[in-house]
């Protein structure tokens, strides 16, 4: 009787192993645990069992019976708390997730700084909404300038004194750096700026800029064409060069326009080209004067490029709108 117990409890746990579901378990609950279960029949049997054997076999029985219930409960726990519908094959690939990339135009950016950071240029930042000091006054920038009137500028609430503007060139940050650092300072300034310019392939009413301001004692203009060319080595490769073209800009003299020959993509070949990029000078006097730096003792060098104009010639691309429509099967070609 004793050996037939131990049988049956091995039985009862096998069966129970191999249930998985909740009406598994209510099947087993009948067969072994319900009114006229195993367990049950076996103690009605115990009615037979001699005197002297009754005791060993009803402890064991018991033992049997805990043992069963013991394993119902912690099956039926676990049975119920299983994820309902069908069972998950977790080594299966699964989706692939799309995956984001840098703007090609934050590349550009980020390729920019590095290359600028190398050469000793530190990080500089100025606001996007600007006062007129800062805009213009300070750079040299006289009120009755054309550029200073409401069709090349994004003013905000009309045209009243002390206005603010959407800054419209980077040479902005010139002035915040020179107002809060002594030279000599190596500053650049990478950031949006803003023109109520029509959109077309080439014109957009925001684009980037970056500027550069170096500022020492006796720094020449063969310091500023010096680092313009390593400048365009380090970005373009060590064929790239530049070429200054005398110009003017009120915040700079001498001034000069920028080219850089690049390597540009054309019909998916390189081609190297003579691009304009922007524009570069000798700090003007009485810039340094606006902001209570003795021009007498320090002298400097400025340039400012729009980065629009970097990315989309070394990227083959022919329309600045692209860059802002962020169609994602236009920027893909990038990542
Ligand atoms: N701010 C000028 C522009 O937006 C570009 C420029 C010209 C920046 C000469 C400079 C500079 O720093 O020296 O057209």
């Amino acid at each position: 009787m004793l050996a037939d117990l131990d049988a049956m409890e091995l039985e009862a746990l096998a069966e129970l192993a191999v249930v998985s579901d909740d009406a598994g378990l209510e099947a087993f609950r009948v067969r072994w645990l319900g009114s006229n279960g195993r367990l049950r029949e076996v103690m009605t049997g115990l009615k037979g069992v001699s005197k002297e054997e009754k005791p060993a076999v009803g402890k064991r029985l018991n033992e049997v019976k805990a043992s069963i219930e013991g394993a119902f409960a912690v099956k039926r726990e676990a049975t119920t708390t299983m994820p309902k519908g069908p069972l998950v094959d977790v080594t299966e690939p699964g989706f692939p997730v799309g995956e984001g990339a840098r703007h090609v135009l934050t590349q550009t950016i980020d390729e920019i700084v590095d290359v600028l950071g190398r050469m000793g240029f530190s990080v500089a930042d100025g606001p996007e909404l600007e006062d007129e000091w800062h805009n213009f006054n300070a750079l040299n920038i006289p009120e009755s300038h054309p550029a200073r009137g409401p069709a090349d500028n994004f003013f905000l609430g009309g045209q009243v004194a002390g206005k603010l503007l959407l800054r419209t060139q980077t040479s902005t940050v010139q002035i915040r750096a020179m107002e809060s650092m002594k030279p000599p300072l190596k500053i650049c300034a990478i950031g949006r700026v803003y023109r109520p310019d029509a959109h077309d392939a080439t014109h957009y009413s925001m684009f980037h800029q970056v500027e550069g301001l170096f500022i020492d004692r006796k720094v020449s203009m063969v310091d500023l064409k010096t680092t313009l060319v390593q400048f365009a080595k380090a970005f373009f490769g060590p064929e790239a060069e530049i070429r200054l073209r005398p110009s003017f800009f009120p915040f700079t003299e001498p001034s000069a326009e920028l080219d850089m020959k690049m390597k540009i993509m054309k019909n998916g070949k390189p081609e190297w080209k003579w691009i304009e990029l922007g524009g570069c000078g000798m700090v003007d006097p009485n810039v340094f004067k606006a902001v209570g730096i003795d021009p007498e003792e320090w002298t400097g060098f400025a340039f400012g490029l729009g980065i629009e104009r970097v990315a989309m010639r070394k990227y083959g691309i022919g329309d600045i709108r692209l860059l802002f429509e962020n169609d994602a099967r236009f920027l893909r070609q990038f990542a």
